[in-house]
């Protein structure tokens, strides 16, 4: 149980722990003194009663008859501290001291301080006799009270001092420990915002001589992540372009090269046919049909290959027009669906990389919808902000679909998507949307043909 408590909770348990042990060791020793010092007071108290009543014994016979001895000392006999002396005479009963000297004032001690600390009870009896005659006798008793009283006072003073240097110890070494571990809690939120993806976050010199060299490693190493995440945002961005660059050339090479080879095996098909009408040869003019039909087909899937490798649109038109004719081609397909799109009537001329990845984030964000959601209601919005570090597009894909499940494995979709924006240094988020549906947002920095790439971070 010890183990599982913070550092914090078992300096402070061991340091009451210690005191605690060190206060009941003082208590008894304190306790077992008092009882001492009782007992050799009470003794020496005795002591001197006793040499006292028998001096002026000694003096009162002289001075009266023994029969007259005990008023006599009833009216001469002062009585001492820590001893009750009753005076018992055969005729007349007990006699009482006229001289008593103690007060009654006493402060109250607890039963059990009295009970540890008051010696076996003692008496002492003198007897007064002449000739065989006993007159009566001096009892002397044993009165520890006072003692008792006195010496409670010392052990409750010397107990609240131990107990209050101990509480003061207390404090002070919890606000030390405190004070000493402020540092880590710093390091703390430090790791949870480097976990969080904040490279930026330095701790910088501790005030700490013990933490100096954990402080300055954590800066070591959320220097080198900051760097890897710098060279992994710029390789994948190299990627993503390479890529787009890849895919331009394919389509280019498509269709500069099997565009007219297609035009050319359409045209020659057609003149086949022409010939097989004149000649009337069914047989040849059936080939030369299934030759156009095989061309045509071939024609279709180029075309659609060329789109998804490259769309037409992109670097031909502005991004707007681009992406009112993607939503206007999905509304032709889906006529059903209430669509709203919000889009800016212009833009300032963006950088290609940005063009596809608005334009992919789009066109894969609404085909998801579609594909899984089964909406019937598609919202898209694209709007600029302008902000400190520059202009920010805000992308936003909302359905009332069906929602994304929560054992759904992102598909090449979705990762292709968050690898783009990432490249351009934006952020890509999917939740769920107000009442039901999908609601995929995504904000990357508006990059004008004049950023150069190398400036961009990755911000993800
Ligand atoms: N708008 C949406 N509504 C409901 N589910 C969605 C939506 N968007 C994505 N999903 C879920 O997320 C999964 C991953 O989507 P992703 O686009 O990555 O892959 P995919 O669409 O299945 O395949 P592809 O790689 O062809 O895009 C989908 O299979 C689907 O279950
Ligand atoms: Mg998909």
């Amino acid at each position: 149980m010890f183990g599982r408590m913070h550092l914090r909770q078992q300096v402070v348990v061991s340091i009451c722990l210690v005191h605690l042990i060190t206060l009941a060791l003082t208590t008894t020793i304190l306790i077992v003194n008092a009882r001492d010092a009782v007992r050799l007071e009470i003794d020496a108290g005795a002591k001197s009663a006793r040499a006292l009543v028998l001096s002026t014994l000694g003096y009162a016979l002289q001075q009266s008859p023994p029969s007259e001895v005990l008023p006599y000392l009833a009216e001469t006999l002062v009585e001492p501290r820590h001893v009750d002396i009753a005076l018992l005479d055969a005729r007349r009963g007990v006699l009482p001291l006229r001289k008593m000297t103690r007060t009654e004032e006493r402060t109250s001690v607890p039963g059990w301080f009295v009970r540890l600390a008051t010696p076996a009870p003692r008496e002492t009896r003198i007897p007064i006799e002449s000739n065989g005659v006993l007159h009566g006798y001096v009892s002397m008793t044993a009165a520890p009270g006072d003692e008792i009283a006195e010496v409670w006072q010392d052990v409750s003073s010397m107990f609240w001092i131990v107990a209050g240097t101990a509480l003061v110890s207390v404090l002070v070494m919890v606000a030390l420990v405190n004070r000493a571990l402020l540092p880590l809690d710093a390091l703390r939120s430090a790791l949870g915002q480097l976990r969080r993806g904040n490279h930026a976050i330095r701790l910088g010199r501790s005030t700490s001589l013990d933490l100096i060299p954990i402080f300055d490693g954590f800066d070591s190493l959320s220097e080198a992540l900051d760097a890897a995440e710098t060279d992994r945002a710029r390789l994948n961005r190299r990627i993503v372009e390479l890529g787009d660059a890849e895919r331009r050339s394919i389509a280019m090479e498509l269709h500069d090269e099997f565009g007219p080879c297609l035009f050319g095996l359409k045209v020659k098909a057609s003149a086949i046919a022409r010939k097989a009408e004149t000649t009337k040869d069914t047989a040849l003019a059936e080939d030369a049909a299934a030759i156009q039909s095989i061309v045509a087909q071939i024609q279709a899937s180029n075309s659609r290959l060329l789109t998804t490798l490259r769309p037409m649109a992109i670097g031909q038109l502005p991004l707007t027009d681009a992406l009112l004719d993607l939503f206007e081609a999905f509304r032709k397909t889906h006529p059903d669906i209430d669509w709203s799109v919000n889009l800016p009537d212009a833009l300032p001329k963006t950088r290609e990389i940005t063009d596809l990845t608005v334009y992919r984030f789009f066109q894969e964000g609404v085909t998801n919808a579609l594909r899984h959601g089964k909406p019937t209601r598609v919202m898209v919005s694209l709007s600029e902000e302008e902000t400190g570090a520059g202009p920010v597009l805000h992308l936003c894909v909302e359905d009332d679909g069906l929602g994304m499940s929560d054992e759904r494995n992102e598909g090449r979709g979705l990762t292709a998507m968050r690898d783009r924006i990432r490249a351009v240094g934006g952020q890509l988020s999917i939740d769920a949307a107000d009442g039901w549906g999908t609601k995929l947002q995504s904000s990357l920095p508006l990059l004008t043909s004049d950023v150069p790439l190398s400036d961009l971070r990755d911000a993800s």
